[in-house]
């Protein structure tokens, strides 16, 4: 209960970036949606923007709630993205994808001029990597590619990270928005994000992966009595 105070606090407080006309980013997962239903009163109430979205999830939600949708594709930019975290570290690096919307997320937040997280507080952490890092694979060679992965990971000191397909029941996998597949590697500490992303870059078959690195301007950690923001450290 008292996470979902501090979601929707740290959500409340994003709203206060919002201004009239902008173009908006809006992102995925149980924070980004206390967002979208809090913009939809306020379009309610008046408010002129428009949205465009990371997940089909989001696109109901937000046309749900009286949020004009418009295609990605038709916008040559994008003013502001709010959107969720799964980890954030000091230098607001994040791993994302909890939600396996992560390839839609970065498109989003690497065209947006500024993107700003909310979170609650058990997202900071001193170091990425205790929360599964997903990777968002090909179906084709699905295997093979995951052999490759692990051989990065390797590289990065990571070798024995354990890996799993992302399940949507007990006998079928997570397809994703895209119709890819989503690899969570438990990598319990990531020390170089930075070079494991390039790492991850460099395998054929990896559609994309959750680390976000230097995407995020600020992040905005509620709290059960309001929030705390966070820029990156130098
Ligand atoms: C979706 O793919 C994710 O990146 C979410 O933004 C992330 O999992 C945070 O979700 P919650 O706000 O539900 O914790």
């Amino acid at each position: 209960m008292s996470t979902d105070i501090a979601k929707r606090n740290a959500a409340e407080a994003a709203l206060a970036l919002v201004q009239p006309d902008m173009i908006l980013g809006l992102g995925t997962g149980s924070t980004a949606a206390i967002f979208v239903t809090l913009l939809g009163d306020r379009v309610k109430a008046g408010l002129n923007i428009v949205g465009t979205p990371t997940s089909e999830a989001t696109d109901k939600l937000a046309r749900q709630v009286g949020i004009r949708i418009v295609s990605p594709d038709e916008l040559s930019r994008i003013d502001l993205t709010i959107d969720g975290a799964d980890e954030f570290d000091p230098a607001l690096n994040l791993i994302k994808g909890g939600g396996a919307a992560l390839l839609r997320e970065k498109i989003i937040a690497e065209a947006s001029d500024r993107m700003v997280v909310i979170a609650d507080a058990a997202k900071q952490v001193p170091t990425l990597g205790k929360f599964p890092l997903p990777v968002e694979v090909n179906p084709f060679a699905s295997e093979l590619t995951r052999r490759r992965i692990h051989a990065r990971l390797e590289t990065a000191g990571l070798g024995a990270a354990p890996s799993s397909w992302r399940m949507a029941t007990r006998e079928s996998l997570l397809h994703t928005d895209g119709g890819h597949l989503i690899l969570d590697i438990a990598c319990g500490s990531i020390p170089d994000p930075v070079q494991l992303a390039a790492l991850l870059d460099d395998v054929p078959g990896v559609v994309e992966h959750g680390l976000f690195i230097g995407y995020a301007s600020e992040v905005i950690v509620g709290e059960a009595g309001g929030v705390r923001r966070v820029l990156p450290a130098r």
